[in-house]
């Protein structure tokens, strides 16, 4: 069985024989679920460069050990940031497998920096665990690839994808994604952490209508696949 906990904004920890967390933007997150040093994890996949998804990486990963999965020009930024005392594998847009969890970087259509300077591209994770398919979109606009997505490594049993707009997509552009991806279930994330950021989950439930289940998942729930 894998448990999929949402952890506030856009992070998840995936647990299952091994436990995969993503993204884990906690301390300064008004929405975190737990505190860093409440959290084990084998590995800790980073979406993008920008401080709300990088978050607290480095530090977990040198308390807990945990390999850092990020594209190459992050993961760099990353072992550079902890003065080579985490491990980190940089990757880039395509499918590996690290630790018997099978992870495919894919395209994200966001920028990737440290708020000024370019790092890397953005992207999202397609993860493989005990027979589980999850799609964690990082930060991205819709686009028409992402049927791709289903079509090379689905069924996906459930999509993460931001619906708070601003940055990102919104309710309208997150229901188009649920038709191309055509996941069994749909979780709303990366909304209402900050005001720039509001959107109604339930309008993004209405709008995807009969196209998968949408689970509205509070930071601190999770879901069981
Ligand atoms: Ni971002
Ligand atoms: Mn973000």
């Amino acid at each position: 069985m894998v448990k999929v906990h949402f952890l506030g904004h856009a992070a998840f920890y995936i647990k299952g024989s091994k436990r995969v967390l993503i993204d884990p933007f906690l301390s300064g997150n008004p929405q975190a679920a737990v505190k860093p040093e409440g959290i084990d994890a084998d590995l800790i996949l980073i979406t993008h460069a920008h401080g709300d998804h990088i978050g607290d990486a480095v530090e977990i990963a040198k308390r807990t050990g945990a390999k850092i999965v990020a594209m190459f020009d992050v993961a760099n930024y990353l072992n550079q940031q902890a003065n080579g005392q985490v491990e980190t594998i940089g990757m880039n847009y395509g499918p590996t497998e690290i630790e018997g969890v099978g992870i495919v970087q894919v395209p994200a259509w966001h920028s990737s920096s440290d708020g000024i300077h370019g790092i890397g591209n953005a992207s999202g994770f397609i993860v493989k665990l005990d027979g589980r398919t999850v799609y964690h979109a990082g930060d991205t606009f819709v686009f028409s690839d992402m049927a791709l997505f289903s079509e090379l490594y689905g069924p996906i049993d459930v999509a993460l994808l931001p619906i708070g707009g601003h940055f990102t997509m919104g309710p309208r552009e997150a229901a188009k994604a649920v038709e191309l991806l055509r996941p069994k279930k749909a979780v709303p994330m990366h909304y209402n952490t900050w005001p720039p950021i509001s959107a109604d989950p339930e309008e993004f439930k209405r709008l995807v209508g009969e196209k998968a289940e949408v689970v509205i998942l509070k930071p601190g729930e999770e879901l069981e696949l």
